[in-house]
């Protein structure tokens, strides 16, 4: 048996799902029951009413989010370097200051965060619903992190005050791309619409024709008639694009836009965590409860 043949194996014994964020390994994407975006993978997993064991080939934050969200199951994250630097940013002191300072602001955090960050703050959102979840806010002024960029994005689309925390939180994948790329690819391809994260820089988001999380890009890219499209997020989307997409071209905007962390899942990691059952992510209980209800205010809005 191959190394896939056995992950398979094991995962029906198991009763196991496998879950892929966009950004992972193709081999690792193709292996998964799921491929999806930071948010929406939990949600699938919930949905998988007899599935006992969750391996989420992702990074730490998302694997918390769906230990969360999926209390009775095991939740296992495949390499437990896998840690998203810019959830690494925010701290909850950090957090008690901005709140101190501004008493009257709610604090909305990307879901990009640790769970004990999630636990401090009144709504939680994803990139795919930044922009819905202040905007149904009362207040004119939000405390918004980790990330400055969404903030200025969903600030420029709400006409409210962001306010970051931390002052300068940034993705450093997404901070690689460069709109001088962009202008030296679409002097060969002319016709190709530009695909930016939100997460990307205000100068990528000016040459950007679409903005969003993975989940909407993936979309965008589909329902288009457009055949070129230059994208502007971690590479690793490119394989989940192009099987959905054969007939279509896509190009990253920049080569070198790789997300180390999430590259670490390999499908020997895989196996290794499927077989010995490891690295369990623990969030404990307290933290859990008000980290789930930020969450589960997020999906009402
Ligand atoms: P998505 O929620 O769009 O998948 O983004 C998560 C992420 O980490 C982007 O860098
Ligand atoms: Fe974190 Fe950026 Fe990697 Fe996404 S691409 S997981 S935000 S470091």
């Amino acid at each position: 048996m191959d190394l896939t043949q056995k992950i398979l194996k094991l995962k029906k014994e198991k009763k196991a799902i496998i879950l892929a964020h966009n950004y992972q390994r193709p081999e690792i994407q193709d292996i998964a029951d799921y491929t999806g975006d930071s948010i929406e993978l939990s949600r699938k997993a919930m949905q998988e009413k007899d599935a006992e064991l969750i391996v989420f080939s992702a990074v730490d934050f998302m694997a918390e989010s769906a230990a969360i969200l999926n209390p009775s199951k095991k939740v296992l994250l495949p390499c437990l370097g896998a840690r998203c630097p810019m959830a690494q940013m925010l701290t909850v002191d950090e957090i008690k200051r901005a709140k101190k300072q501004y008493p009257n602001a709610p604090v909305v955090l990307y879901v990009n965060t640790l769970a004990a960050c999630k636990a401090e703050c009144d709504v939680c959102c994803t990139s795919a619903n930044a922009v819905d979840v202040v905007k149904s806010l009362d207040s004119e002024t939000v405390l918004f992190g980790p990330d400055k960029n969404l903030a200025e994005y969903v600030s420029e689309q709400t006409g409210k005050k962001l306010i970051p925390i931390p002052e300068n939180g940034f993705c450093p994948t997404h901070l690689l791309f460069q709109p001088e790329d962009v202008t030296v690819l679409k002097m060969q391809h002319p016709n190709a619409m530009v695909m930016v994260h939100a997460e990307c820089s205000s100068e990528m988001r000016k040459v950007a024709d679409f903005i969003g999380s993975t989940s909407k890009i993936c979309r965008f890219a589909k329902e288009s008639n457009t055949k070129d499209f230059i994208v502007g997020t971690e590479d690793g989307i490119l394989h989940r694009l192009r099987k959905e997409n054969p007939n279509k071209n896509f190009y990253l905007a920049y080569e070198g836009a790789i997300c180390p962390n999430m590259k670490l899942t390999t499908l020997d990691r895989l196996y290794a965590a499927l077989k010995e059952e490891k690295h369990v992510i623990n969030v404990p209980p307290a933290v859990a409860k008000k980290a789930r209800a930020s969450l589960d205010r997020m999906f009402e809005i």
